[in-house]
């Protein structure tokens, strides 16, 4: 699909989030909404993206680049946004999609047939997308006539209640032939209940300069406009569906599907099994025949084939998991490398270490690794084994097959094959606890 650009908006002030950052910062699987709808812009190829942010706006600024940013002084509406970028499409000859910057699970090949429908028409000003929401809400109306053509838009705060009553919506997607689009957004006033410019207006505008317009119509599911945050939380559930449905088709088994959380790039190998109530933050590759069990929170980690993890696991950024790892209940592993066949199998706290191959790491095992200033490493060697209630004193070093005895507060390294042990000396006092009783049952009496 050549000669195609994109105008998205985003300028808007979203006081309907009652949010200090800007609604399409707002996330969707950890992911900005307005990035969700670049990344499906971006598989048109088109040959430039225009985001119109507002002046104050440097969050989105940044996270669209490379996109050129059209900055709108003032948000007066989206037809004035739109004026904000005709700028930077100066000599662009070919059809401009124009979208909502907070529309964020629209798909390519939606926008593929807007684009078609709109080049099948040499006269064909403008297409718009519709679609029929269960409930239609405060979106704009599509008004047709009676063979069904595109005759105007109407906003929700201008519409009769002949109008009101239409059930097909205005999505905000647009395709227009760039040929017109200058003309046709300068003559948009702002004479409404709003007295804002809409981009809507459009559409009665290329019909009275003699053009046509058409729609086409998508899925509601894809076409939900975020306003506020039970629109977010619905666009949320649209997409953990659509990921849960991909999982399940690339085969993960998921227990539960409906209680497993995905962030927008969760990578899954075959043959995963996931248990109920696991959530995965942004940043997570999950190899072949893992079982990752129930209410394990993870992000920023690789996991090896055939490892187990969890349950109640906590898996943080740089946490590097090799194959056949067993990280077990009430784990929390932090920027570590545990490698092939390691065991962290209960209630202990693992961070900036390398933990060797096939070492046993016993329960309550906490590395100390920070002292509110610096951080420090700890290296425990392959097939070393360290005893329940250890606290390693990074920086330390605990050679291969070294053993640690239990409750050990380990500061100084131990070489392989070594035991290292830190304890008082243990003390017994025959009959002690029988007398401590017996005075105290006497003061009873
Ligand atoms: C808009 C449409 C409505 C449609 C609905 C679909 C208009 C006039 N109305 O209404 O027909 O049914 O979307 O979700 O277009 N923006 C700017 N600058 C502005 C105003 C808005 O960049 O001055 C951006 C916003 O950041 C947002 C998008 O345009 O991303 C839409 O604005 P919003 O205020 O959400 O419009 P709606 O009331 O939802
Ligand atoms: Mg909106």
């Amino acid at each position: 699909m050549s000669s195609i650009a994109a105008v998205v908006l985003a300028a808007g002030a979203g006081t309907r989030m009652k949010s200090a950052k800007p609604k399409v910062m707002h996330e969707v699987g950890g992911r900005p909404m307005i990035s969700h709808l670049l990344g499906t812009v971006g598989e048109l190829d088109p040959k430039k993206i225009v985001v119109v942010t507002s002046p104050n706006m440097e969050t989105v600024q940044k996270e669209v680049a490379p996109a050129e940013i059209a900055v709108q002084k003032e948000a007066l509406g989206t037809g004035h946004a739109v004026v904000a970028a005709l700028d930077n499409l100066k000599g662009f000859e070919g059809d401009v999609l124009i979208l909502y910057g907070d529309t964020p699970l629209i798909e390519a090949e939606t926008l593929r047939q807007m684009i078609e429908k709109r080049r099948a028409s040499e006269s064909c000003a403008v297409v718009v997308l519709g679609f029929e929401p269960d409930d239609p809400l405060e979106y704009g109306r599509l008004v047709t006539d009676a063979s069904g053509n595109l005759t105007a838009i109407v906003e929700f705060a201008d519409a009769n209640a002949e109008e009101r009553a239409v059930g097909l919506c205005n999505s905000g997607v647009m395709a227009i032939n760039g040929a017109h689009l200058a003309d046709l957004i300068r003559a948009v006033d702002n004479k409404n209940a709003k007295g804002e410019y809409y981009l809507t207006d459009i559409v009665e505008i290329a019909i009275k300069n003699g053009l046509t317009c058409a729609y086409v119509k998508g899925e509601e599911e894809e076409l939900l406009g975020v306003n506020n945050r039970s629109q977010l939380a619905e666009a949320e559930g649209i997409a953990q569906t659509r990921w849960r449905a991909a999982a399940k088709a690339e085969g993960a088994t998921l227990i539960d599907p409906e209680t497993v959380w995905f962030s927008h790039d969760t990578k899954l190998g075959r043959d995963v099994v996931i248990e109920p109530g696991v959530f995965f933050g942004p940043g997570v590759t999950v190899g072949d025949n893992v079982r990752i069990k129930a209410y394990s929170h993870l992000e920023g980690t690789t996991i090896g084939d055939a490892a187990q993890i969890g349950p109640f696991a906590r898996l943080r950024p740089g946490a590097d998991i090799a194959s056949e790892v067993k990280i077990g209940n009430f784990v929390e592993v932090k920027k570590s490398q545990i490698e092939t066949g390691a065991k962290v199998s209960h209630l202990s706290y693992i961070g900036d270490a390398r933990i060797g191959a096939e070492a046993n790491i016993g329960a309550g095992t906490i590395t100390s690794y920070y002292e509110g200033y610096d951080k420090f490493k700890t290296d425990i060697g392959a097939g070393a084994f360290i005893g329940s209630n250890t606290a390693l004193v990074a920086p330390v070093k605990v050679g291969d097959g070294a053993i640690i005895g239990a409750g050990s507060t380990v500061s100084k390294d131990v070489a392989a094959d070594a035991l290292g042990i830190e304890r008082a000396e243990e003390k017994q006092k025959p009959g002690w606890a029988k007398r401590f009783r017996d005075v105290k049952k006497k003061a009873k009496k």
